[in-house]
């Protein structure tokens, strides 16, 4: 760690957003935001079966149409330089871009309604009347053939273990086998998947909503046939993400073709209830926990085994067993994922893929255990505490995971809680009940580039293609570099979200700030190594000479480390150089070689209150405490922000989301925000998120682990587990609902 972060001035601070003030008086401007001269708007028509075929579509009647333009289907769609279908690794999902006139799953695109106007595509598009050769869909859990995946989630393997389970399940003293079920969740942003797409020639300007600039840039240059170079992408706002916008999508690319189609400008918006199928859900899980302990707690076996579904056409598997393989100090452990195949759209990445629905199986099972054994739940957690990663045995490079049990349960009250359900009622007599859950997200990060060019003026500008989702790059990032360039925040200018700039990584998997960060930092290091190197070789230069004692930036200006009296301002050194600027490039950490040598990963503690009517079931979560460890916190407020969203969702987990899927059809039944529950402010409790202090050397240079997915996990366990302490009734079945408890 070099001094000038130690004496950072910017990270740290509680800052609000940079682009608070455009965003609250419009200025800011979202994808759909934008108009190009001669722009047209496209509607998607969307299958109303699961599995078969379209065989008719009253092209004609939509084309006569006031203001409808073109139609766009399968026999007019642009060709494309590679099968959408063609899939050379496991980031590239297969999209369903109007190649033929297959029906892969409910809401399938089926053409596209292009039109002076929105109204006319949209009454146009209703003109299609599609006709179909419709086949019986299967979309059950478990109703299809069942077979091993060959990955998981972002390609981590099916199966991780060690030791042998059925011996220490037959060394038990107690026994607990249990199967959890999680509901099919699908990724609801504010803002749906736009683009406002223009061609001129072989070059694309694209305003789009996506969590990763380069990769989408790379998917479109392939699709199309031209050089990355010839895209520009814009995303300086994104209306959330969670996943859904990590890789372009569909509909997305489908608002491009039509641009080309009809040569103008196009804008597509995507409709809510189209944004359940072609843009990626969570899937539902049945997962099995087999536990075995001695009588004073130490887990003998930890077997943790997840059913799950992926699409017919594809093969995203959701990894719930990812966290049972370095959470607890099991004597053995496995963890196995199996799947079946349905005619659903292909899930995808969603807040904490895999770690969200494990940690609610994972943090249940322990809750029923701790009965089982008579002990307090937060008790069998210490027991186990892994003081290594379990199965490869590597140390942390950090894990203050015992500091957040610890300020958690103190800030909450913990001790004063009754081992056995149903003690507590409040003065209204509601049953209250605790619970509690471990959270836990890994802290990867991607190789990442930014460029860092100091002006005469004294100011500087840093850009990298890192997108803000609402997470806050726009702020952490200047941050990040201010400190880096020894500057105050106001003269720092930062440029993000436009494609052609370097490669900032991906706002996802919790690396963002990370990535971007590590890449700002190292750009600013190199920048002021450039700066550094006009002073020293120049004999004019109260810093010349400075040679190995080096230079500090502090104040906008260069000072020698041996001699901080000795100094010269940024702009009297490129003055003299006759320089208008010195600019340079920086490479985020990457994978550096202490990601062999450490286990990497966040960690947290959430503690829930619930209180539950005792004649009406209905559930209320009254309080939840988290105390998280996550490295460096460039941001408290922003910091808080991304836990209280985090634990938010962990309710919405365990209350209230829940895709209602008609097995005959095979349609989502409720695909709109009136039925399709998320929290509301009435349901959301008093929140506190604890910033438990960590230090992590290994990481990365500036210690930073990710924040963006961890509050959900182990905040639906938690909760769970209140219901339970308050009601004596174990829901295994999520969401809870209150019929459940009846
Ligand atoms: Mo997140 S699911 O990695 O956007």
């Amino acid at each position: 760690m070099s001094e000038r972060m130690r004496h950072g001035a910017s990270i740290g601070q509680p800052l609000t957003r940079r682009d608070g003030p455009a965003k609250v008086t419009g200025a800011a401007r979202y994808s759909a935001d934008f108009k190009p001269e001669g722009m047209l708007h496209a509607v998607m028509a969307v299958s109303t079966i699961a599995r078969g075929r379209v065989t008719h579509l009253d092209v004609a009647a939509a084309k006569a149409h006031p203001g409808v333009v073109d139609v766009m289907t399968p026999e007019n769609a642009p060709a494309l330089a590679k099968s959408p279908d063609e899939k050379d690794n496991p980031f590239t999902f297969r999209l369903d871009l109007l190649q033929n006139a297959g029906v892969r799953y409910a809401n399938q695109p089926i053409a596209v309604v292009i039109a002076e106007t929105l109204e006319a595509a949209t009454e146009g598009a209703a003109l299609l009347a599609p006709r179909y050769d419709a086949e019986v869909p299967e979309v059950e859990l478990g109703g299809g053939e069942i077979f091993t995946p060959s990955s998981v989630g972002a390609g981590s393997p099916t199966e991780e273990g060690a030791g042998d389970v059925a011996a220490g399940l037959a060394a038990a003293d107690t026994r607990l086998e249990a199967t959890y079920e999680t509901a099919a969740q699908y990724h609801n942003a504010l803002e749906p998947h736009t683009s406002v797409a223009a061609w001129d020639g072989d070059r694309l300007t694209l305003q789009t909503p996506t969590q990763a600039l380069w990769i989408a840039k790379g998917r479109l240059a392939e699709l199309f046939g031209i050089p990355p170079e010839n895209i520009r992408i814009v995303s300086h706002f994104l209306g959330g993400g969670f996943g859904s916008k990590g890789f372009i999508a569909a509909p997305q690319i489908l608002g491009i073709m039509a641009a080309k189609l009809v040569g103008r400008p196009v804008k597509l918006v995507t409709r809510r209830e189209q944004m359940f199928g072609p843009v990626g859900h969570r899937a539902s899980t049945r997962q099995t926990l087999k536990l075995g302990a001695k009588a004073d707690g130490g887990l003998t076996a930890l077997d943790h085994h997840t059913l799950t579904l992926t699409s017919r056409h594809d093969d995203f598997v959701e990894a719930c067993g990812l966290i049972a393989r370095h959470l607890y100090a099991a004597d053995a452990i496995a963890t196995t994922h199996a799947v079946s195949r349905a005619d659903i759209g292909t899930p995808l990445f969603m807040r904490a893929p895999g770690e969200a629905p494990g940690s609610v199986a994972v943090e249940s099972a322990l809750d029923e255990l701790a009965l089982e054994l008579d002990m307090d739940p937060l008790e069998l957690r210490l027991r186990n505490y892994a003081e290594v990663e379990p199965i490869t045995h590597r140390p942390f490079s950090s894990k203050a995971l015992r500091e957040c049990y610890a300020q958690g349960a103190e800030r909450f009250g913990w001790a004063k809680r009754p081992k056995q359900p149903r003690q507590m009622r409040d003065a209204h007599g509601l049953l209250v009940g605790w619970g509690m859950g471990t959270a836990t997200y890994p802290a990867g990060m991607m190789q990442g580039e930014a460029r860092a060019t100091i002006r005469a003026d004294g100011t500087a500008l840093v850009e990298t293609a890192a997108q803000d989702m609402g997470q806050g790059a726009w702020t952490v990032l200047a941050q990040i570099a201010a400190d880096g360039l020894g500057l105050g925040l106001d003269a720092v200018d930062l440029r993000i979200g436009e494609s052609d700039l370097p490669n900032g990584g991906l706002a996802g998997g919790s690396t963002g700030t990370a990535t971007a960060g590590s890449a700002v930092h190292a750009a600013t290091q190199a920048a002021l190594a450039e700066l550094e190197a006009l002073a020293v070789n120049d004999r004019a230069s109260p810093l010349y000479g400075a040679g190995n004692a080096g230079t500090v930036a502090q104040n906008g200006r260069l000072a020698r480390r041996d001699d901080p009296t000795r100094s010269e301002s940024f702009s009297e050194i490129l003055a003299r150089a006759d320089k208008a600027s010195v600019e340079a490039k920086g490479t985020g950490a990457g994978e550096p070689a202490s990601r062999k040598t450490y286990a990497m990963h966040a960690h947290g503690a959430v503690y829930a209150e619930v209180k539950v009517d005792p004649d009406l079931g209905q559930i209320r979560v009254t309080r939840l405490v988290g105390a998280f460890a996550a490295g460096r916190i460039v941001n408290p407020r922003l910091v808080r922000s991304q836990y209280y969203g985090g634990m938010i969702w962990g309710v919405s987990l365990a209350l209230h989301e829940h895709a209602v899927l008609d097995t005959r059809s095979g349609r989502v039944m409720n695909p709109n925000l009136a039925e399709y529950h998320v929290p509301v402010n009435a349901d959301v409790p008093s929140l506190e998120a604890i910033l438990v202090e960590e230090h992590d050397p290994h990481v990365n240079p500036l210690g930073i682990k990710g924040v963006g997915e961890i509050g959900i996990t182990g905040t639906a366990g938690a909760i769970a587990n209140a219901v339970w302490h308050a009601t004596g009734v174990r829901v295994r079945h999520f969401p809870i609902t209150l019929d459940k408890l009846l």
